[in-house]
């Protein structure tokens, strides 16, 4: 059975370990090569200064547990950063204790934390079937739209004035294993609303904070893989229907959780899907950068090559389309990456992100300074 990315995180590790030993023994460190290329850059800019100097805002995920106690990732985030995204915060599962409780006191944090270092802040997520509290699941299909829209209304309203942009509906589209026509997931919000759910949540949202940009946000759309292909083409045919329908929706978010070993990037096909969606006259916002190590070799300088390629690969297309307008890295350091719970068969810690376990900067931090330095201007 051929698992996609999305499907290997959301089973969990177990189920990926046979994939990923089988793919580790098939490639050497030869197989990487050591490209000649040191990814280097000019001057001494923070990236996000780079991005801005193009118009792009550059930031990052973070959960509040971390940046409250760790001053020296903090550091790092205010540094470099542009914009933050509460990583869990602001989803259901920890916004929302029983039905009757909104927990603001992890986001507000946050929230504050942005102000006071001048970063913007963006919401994620007002609809994603993972992050459902339990309780969630005893709703019927009378309460259901209204569970969801004043879930909306009231997380909104609360951030309304300070959220730069919302992922109001997260991961509907599951193009490797839905086998509906419009390959949206079955997911408990499909089963109570049908896909009028999405555009409900849109509606509410936009009421609750006419100014936030309103984003759909998706993963699995990187690569020339059918259900990647099959997950592009389903995208598409949403947005155009959303459009139709005159909702309020601004943006596409593309999660880019990359994979280092993944060779079937194809640059034209990615290409194409940014310019569809630009010509929709939507924004696009990459979302989740990273970049999965599991199935590369051990050695440190190979890993951290080939993770660095992948991103300016990905990048040096994603910021030609001008419509590209924000670059949000999963996590900033290696300290801190949901990636570590899908460990390398040979459990070395993973290396993902911009910044080391230890608060260096790594050759992926070069690779997205080099793909903003060389971006055209918005
Ligand atoms: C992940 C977080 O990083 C984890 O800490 C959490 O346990 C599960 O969610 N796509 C998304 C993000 O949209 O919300 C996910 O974040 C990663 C995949």
């Amino acid at each position: 059975m051929k698992l996609s990315r999305r499907q290997t995180l959301q089973l969990g590790f177990g189920a990926f370990l046979g994939a990923g030993c089988t793919q580790m023994s098939q490639l050497s460190n030869s197989a990487f090569g050591m490209p000649s290329k040191d990814f280097p850059i000019k001057g001494s800019l923070s990236l996000k200064q780079r991005a801005a100097a193009k118009g792009i805002i550059f930031g990052a995920a973070a959960n509040q547990r971390d940046v409250v106690r760790d001053t020296e990732y903090a550091q790092v985030l205010a540094k470099d950063c542009g914009i933050l995204v509460p990583e869990n915060d602001l989803k259901w599962a920890d916004l929302r204790p029983s039905p009757d409780q909104f927990d603001f006191q992890r986001g507000d944090w946050m929230a504050q934390f942005t102000k006071q270092h001048g970063l913007l802040l963006r919401g994620h997520t007002l609809a994603w079937h993972q992050s459902n509290p339990e309780w969630l699941k005893d709703i019927t299909r009378q309460q259901a739209e209204q569970v969801l829209v004043k879930h909306i209304h009231t997380v909104v309203k609360h951030y309304a004035g300070r959220m730069h942009s919302w992922d109001v509906v997260n991961e509907a589209i599951d193009g490797a294993w839905s086998d509906r026509a419009d390959k949206l997931q079955p997911t408990q919000w499909v089963k109570l609303l049908d896909k009028n759910y999405i555009e409900i949540a849109f509606r509410a949202a936009a009421a609750a904070d006419p100014n936030a940009i309103l984003v759909y946000n998706d993963t699995s759309v990187d690569y020339d893989v059918p259900e990647d292909n099959r997950t592009r083409a389903a995208i598409l045919k949403l947005l155009e229907s959303l459009k139709s329908r005159n909702v309020p929706i601004h943006a596409l978010g593309i999660q880019g959780h990359l994979d280092a070993a993944e060779k079937r990037f194809n640059e034209k096909k990615f290409r194409d899907f940014l310019s569809e969606v630009a010509g929709m006259g939507l924004k696009i916002l990459i979302t989740e950068l990273d970049v999965s190590d599991r199935s590369l070799p051990a050695d440190i300088h190979v890993r951290d090559r080939a993770v660095a390629d992948a991103i300016e690969q990905y990048l040096s297309v994603a910021l030609d389309e001008r419509a590209v307008s924000a670059v949000i890295t999963w996590g900033i350091s290696d300290r801190y990456t949901w990636l570590s719970r899908y460990p390398r068969p040979d459990k070395l810690p993973v290396r993902t992100l911009p910044y080391s376990d230890t608060m260096q900067r790594k050759l992926a931090w070069n690779a997205i300074a080099r793909s903003f330095d060389a971006a055209p201007k918005r």
